[in-house]
């Protein structure tokens, strides 16, 4: 999602400052054409060749230096970023800027720019729990800056405390949320994702290979949109999103019982979650021990979530995940219609990039107005921004004609084939 966008980078003088490179270099990585602004000091703790050789661009750190293409470079590098990050900021940059103090180039950059501006801040305990630091950071605050809170650890001066430069992960999440267009404010998200674990006995259980990856890049997509979001989750390695409530769950069951707790206050419910369709009857509460004979296993029916929230959907948007070995369209239209879906993301697990546990995906959206919307391969984030379209549209559309609140289907669908209209 950064792709294309232009941030300029101003690195000040902490330990921290090192950081500021592999920062960078992610950026660039991710597409962003990258400008950094290095104070005085911060040259004293990386060199200006490092950040000039990670981010392909000559380094600013003085005002009155000439560089080609920036006739101004203050007014030309305030007008030109999206975004300016300041990492790591010293609690004398902050002084400066919550005191109007303009005199160098990443001071007057910043008090000429329309932009954004996140601050980082990094420095030792004591300054960060200094009354008049605290005050300039609630003065920048109440001004509409960005601050991102220190993490707590071993700093470099020795002692342990608050003002550790916050992890990379949370300053580059934090970056993107800003940039992202605030357009699903009035919504709460409920997402299910993952598998779920079915177990026989303590140490075994019947469960498939859902990574979980699709609910969460939809769970993320949609915080960064400005949605309130709720992801209750089966067992995955994924990293919690930044900024959602999240409800850990193993079984059908447990998350059958998480759903509808948090039902009443979502206004949209997307279930991603690979949910195991039956359980074993039985949970021996000791180990099974191995025999000679065959074990049988029974299975019973978990309860159907989705159908139990399209059954009370009320003017909720839901949406549900159709993964297909065979007659793709049929079977999800067949769900989608059975559970009182608005629409249904199906996806044929036999394609090439589809499926469970890659980073892409291969899906089709079908909606009860008899649209089908075939995607080519794309990263399972953009996939989760074209479902977050489609709740807007659908959203859109009924403020429009709030009659389709109705939750009945305007027509008989009929099999279909090819083609992107299938009424
Ligand atoms: N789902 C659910 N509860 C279940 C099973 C599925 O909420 N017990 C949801 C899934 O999260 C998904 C949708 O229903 O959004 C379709 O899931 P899928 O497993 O493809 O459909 P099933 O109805 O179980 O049909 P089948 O397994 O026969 O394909």
């Amino acid at each position: 999602m950064l792709k294309g966008k232009k941030i300029v980078l101003g690195i000040t003088g902490g330990i921290a400052a090192y950081k500021a490179a592999e920062l960078t270099r992610q950026l660039v990585k991710e597409g962003v054409d990258v400008k950094v602004i290095m104070t005085r000091h911060a040259t004293e703790f990386i060199t200006p060749m490092t950040l000039q050789t990670l981010s392909g661009s000559p380094v600013f750190t003085d005002m009155f230096t000439p560089i080609k293409d920036f006739e101004i470079a203050h007014i030309s590098l305030s007008d030109f970023s999206d975004i300016i990050v300041i990492v790591p900021a010293t609690a004398n940059i902050i002084g400066k800027i919550a005191s109007g103090i303009a005199d160098d180039i990443l001071t007057t950059t910043i008090m000429a720019t329309k932009s954004p501006v996140l601050i980082c801040p990094a420095m030792n305990v004591n300054m960060f729990e200094n009354a008049i630091v605290r005050e300039n950071i609630n003065k920048l605050a109440d001004h509409g800056f960005y601050i991102l809170e220190p993490g707590s650890g071993e700093l470099a001066c020795g002692t342990i405390g608050k003002g550790r430069l916050p992890e990379l992960a949370v300053i580059m999440e934090k970056i993107k949320y800003i940039l992202t267009e605030k357009d699903l404010l009035s919504e709460h998200v409920l997402v299910t994702a993952g598998p779920t674990r079915e177990p026989f006995d303590p140490v075994r259980f019947i469960t498939n290979y859902s990574s979980g990856k699709m609910g969460y890049a939809i769970a993320t997509a949609a915080y960064r949109r400005g949605a309130r979001v709720t992801l209750i989750s089966g067992p995955t390695h994924l990293q919690i999103p930044h900024g959602v409530n999240f409800i850990s769950i193993s079984s059908a069951r447990e998350m059958r019982d998480a759903v509808m707790a948090n039902l009443s206050e979502a206004t949209v419910v997307i279930k991603a979650a690979a949910v195991a369709d039956y359980r074993p009857s039985i949970c021996e509460t000791q180990k099974i021990k191995k025999k000679n004979e065959d074990l049988e296993i029974k299975l019973e029916k978990n309860p159907d979530i989705i159908e139990e929230i399209g059954q009370k959907k009320e003017e909720r948007i839901l949406v549900g995940f159709a993964m297909e070995s065979e007659h793709l369209v049929e079977n999800a239209i067949a769900k989608m219609v059975k559970k009182n879906m608005d629409f249904i993301v199906a996806n044929d697990v036999t394609k090439q990039g589809a499926g469970f546990q890659g980073d892409t995906n291969i899906i089709s959206i079908l909606d009860r107005d008899g649209e089908m919307n075939e995607l080519p391969l794309m990263d399972k984030t953009q996939v989760a921004s074209i479902i977050l379209d489609k709740v807007k549209l659908i959203r859109e559309n009924r403020r429009k004609n709030p009659t389709s609140l109705t939750g009945t289907f305007p027509f008989a669908w009929k099999t279909v084939g090819d083609g992107d209209k299938v009424k």
